[in-house]
């Protein structure tokens, strides 16, 4: 793999791949800029180095046509302020109007291309579109870690029609980083595994039973491993298909010796709503009526016991409702024991989209070791899947 470091661009135009689908409030205003600036480094080592960057990116899911609010040039204000320099915005992303602003711009420059989901042809991996893609450029850059994980034009397909194709910043910090903790983890190692689905999560956690001292089990998902064990859990959410797998993991984690944690007892409520009746319940003895929305003070505790000695810290998925106030202690409790940790000299590392949403919400990304901009790519990378977007860049 070739990485940014290696490469000189004094005289190049880049064709980079960001992951730029940040979240934008109803006036098109960026409410979490972590993507944003997280690809910042490797822009500015290309125009420092006396090159040109030709950005590009999906946002949201448009479907192959074009959408006013999925347009990429809600991000050119934010762009030229954090590179503080000029930045072209051409509203396609291939074809004459396109390739008439590459051929103007100057090195130090940046050309942002419009949204490429606003063609079909991207989320099909068309590659005659990656072809027209490839024109604009003299060598590929990927940094979109986020989107690694999607076989498409401009993400995998398009380094086929390069003979330099490099690794960017983020790129590289993230595999390192997932490395670090897959391949490397320092003992103990802890995971604190949330969200609503045991579903979604089966692979991960199958895997992490082989890796972990500390399994802890907080969010919606807990409900379901507590019916399995036959606990009341009232109208808590629940995976009626999913009882015995819950009870398979349960088995495993007992196999491998593996500490796994439920929360002990729950923040429940008579309605999910902000301004519902809450009351603490033990997680499986929860009244009819009531529902869970986050792990209790006692779980909390546990919790954080158990992520201060630790050496290496995984975290993915809230604790419970964290959007609303009433059930986002033990999202906090779980974001400060990491803090903690990271104080204390552990490697923490939070991942997925809720989790590290969370932890910027809460002001907490400063005082861990990293916060992943991948969502499903990083589920996916440590279900051992191998993505496209980093294949493309090895062959
Ligand atoms: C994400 O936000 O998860 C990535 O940008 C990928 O987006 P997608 O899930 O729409 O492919
Ligand atoms: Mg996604």
């Amino acid at each position: 793999m070739l990485y940014l470091d290696q490469y000189n661009f004094a005289g190049k135009k880049a064709l980079v791949r960001v992951d730029f689908n940040v979240p934008l409030n109803e006036r098109f205003e960026i409410t979490d800029d972590t993507r944003l600036k997280a690809s910042l480094p490797t822009i500015k080592k290309i125009l420092n180095d006396g090159g040109a960057a030709i950005l590009m990116s999906h946002l949201g899911r448009p479907k192959g046509e074009r959408e006013e609010r999925f347009s990429l040039k809600h991000l050119v204000g934010y762009l030229e302020q954090a590179l503080g320099t000029k930045v072209h915005f051409v509203d396609d992303c291939v074809g004459e109007k396109v390739e008439a602003a590459v051929k103007q711009l100057p090195a130090g420059e940046v050309l942002l291309l419009e949204n490429v989901r606003f063609y079909k042809e991207e989320t099909k991996g068309d590659e005659q579109f990656a072809k027209q893609l490839a024109a604009l450029g003299d060598v590929y850059v990927n940094d979109a870690f986020g989107t690694a994980h999607r076989a498409h034009a401009s993400t995998a397909v398009v380094a086929r029609f390069f003979k330099d194709k490099v690794c960017g910043y983020v790129m590289q910090a993230e595999l390192d980083n997932a490395r670090r903790v897959m391949e490397e983890a320092e003992r103990p190692f802890t995971a604190i595994i949330g969200g609503a689905k045991v579903s979604d999560k089966i692979l991960v956690i199958e895997r992490l039973l082989e890796k972990v001292d500390n399994l802890l089990i907080g969010g919606g998902m807990a409900y379901t491993f507590f019916k399995a064990l036959g606990g009341e859990i009232g109208s808590s959410i629940v995976e009626e298909d999913a009882l015995d797998l819950a009870r398979t993991l349960l088995k495993k984690a007992e196999d491998k010796g593996v500490q796994l944690l439920l929360p002990a007892d729950s923040v429940v409520a008579d309605a999910f709503a902000e301004t519902a009746n809450t009351q603490i319940a033990p997680s499986n003895q929860i009244p009819a009526g009531w529902m869970g929305l986050d792990i209790g003070p006692e779980a909390r505790k546990q919790f954080h016991e158990t992520i201060v000695q630790s050496k290496t810290v995984l975290w993915n998925g809230p604790m419970g409702v964290f959007e609303m106030k009433p059930f986002a202690e033990g999202t906090k409790a779980v974001a400060e024991a990491l803090a903690e940790a990271t104080e204390k000299g552990a490697f923490t590392l939070v991942g997925g989209g809720d989790s590290a949403a969370a932890v910027n919400q809460l002001g907490y990304a400063g005082r861990v070791s990293y916060v992943s901009t991948g969502g499903g790519a990083l589920l996916e990378l440590f279900e051992g899947k191998e993505l496209p977007g980093v294949k493309a860049l090895e062959s």
